[in-house]
């Protein structure tokens, strides 16, 4: 009875399956209730008593090792068709969906805010983010004793005070007169800085969109029309906008943009806080001054410029609350973004 015991022990050990049917027919066969096992057990019981100690410790092994030595092999088989499928592959199931990323909104309505004004005919212009004195405030017309101009406001490198981050995009008109003549037209999108407190209203990083228009004859009626026409596009064609008469020192007159309410539709709500009118950007004709002050003859020429913060605009048309969501990078509040184009 020991041969029987180690040739089926042998046997179990040197099994290999190719398929998970042989496995089974061979777990019936060894185990099963008619098996080679039950086999042993039956003649066991008529083995005599001298012998059923170690006979019976010998059949409880090969019981154990047949167990585990099947169950084993079960899984091993299992293991090696899941590989098999993934390496061939199941042309029919769908695939598996990659996350896609959207676009930031402060991108969007960059994007927004520069292509309407590219069908106006603008193109696009840059300028650097560190810049000195001269492009962002006194080719400007800012006076010596602006507020701008002090440490509190601007971000000066190494206490230099010609060495600032741009706290306007408006440096970027002045880098445009520079290497360009009139007619010009150009659309100037950028990053500024400015020194304060980080709030839900303000940041100290953000970013602003710059228009800058000059040629023979251009008048305030062209600003009006020119940002009727941007406001229509961007909130819609009920939008209707009103100027209020402001202070800007590169601009003569000068003016504050409100657009019609587009969340209340010009009832009142929160947002316009009651009035109907949101404040969208800063306008007004170029200063002569300005004009002088870059090589541009002001008798000649005239022009307009205006000026929008981008998270502002992306608050009001997308109803955001808090200008610390841009910055955050929470993908729950970008993903909401998905959609839009
Ligand atoms: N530079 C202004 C600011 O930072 C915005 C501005 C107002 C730009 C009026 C302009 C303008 O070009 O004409 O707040």
């Amino acid at each position: 009875m020991t041969d029987k015991i180690d040739e089926l022990l042998r046997r179990v050990e040197a099994f290999r399956p190719k398929a998970a049917a042989e496995l089974e027919e061979f777990r019936v066969r060894v185990l099963g209730r008619k098996g080679e096992l039950n086999a042993l057990m039956e003649e066991f019981k008529r083995v005599a008593p001298e012998y059923k100690r170690e006979l019976g410790q010998r059949i409880n092994g090969l019981k154990t090792a047949a167990t585990e030595r099947i169950n084993a092999l079960k899984e091993q088989l299992q293991q090696s068709c899941a590989d098999e499928g993934l390496a061939i592959g199941d042309m029919t199931r769908p695939g598996t969906a990659e996350g896609i990323g959207s676009r930031h909104p402060i991108s969007l309505v960059r994007n927004q805010i520069v292509g309407i004004f590219s069908r106006l005919g603008y193109t696009v212009a840059d300028g650097p983010e560190i810049e000195d004195d001269w492009h962002v405030f006194s080719a400007l017309n800012f006076p010596p004793e602006h507020p701008a101009r002090d440490m509190q406001d601007t971000f000066f490198i190494m206490r230099n005070p010609d060495v600032l981050l741009r706290t306007h995009t408006s440096s970027i008109q002045v880098r445009t007169m520079e290497r360009q003549r009139p007619p010009i037209r150009v659309i100037c999108p950028g990053r500024v800085f400015r020194n304060e407190a980080i709030s839900a209203r303000a940041h100290c990083i953000f970013h602003q969109v710059e228009g800058l228009f000059i040629d023979e004859g251009v008048s305030f009626a062209d600003l009006k029309q020119s940002i009727l026409y941007f406001a229509k596009e961007l909130f819609g064609e009920q939008a209707t906008i009103r100027l209020r008469p402001s202070y800007f020192p590169f601009t003569e007159p000068s003016a504050e943009v409100d657009v019609s309410c587009n969340l209340c539709g010009g009832k009142g709500c929160n947002v316009c806080k009651g009035t109907g009118w949101l404040e969208i950007m800063g306008c007004g004709m170029v200063d002569p001054n300005v004009l002088e002050a870059n090589g541009i003859d002001p008798k000649r020429y005239s022009g307009f410029a205006f000026g929008m913060g981008v998270e502002r605009i992306a608050m009001l048309k997308y109803g955001v609350r808090d200008l610390r969501l841009y910055f955050e990078n929470d993908v729950r509040f970008l993903h909401q973004f998905d959609a839009a184009l």
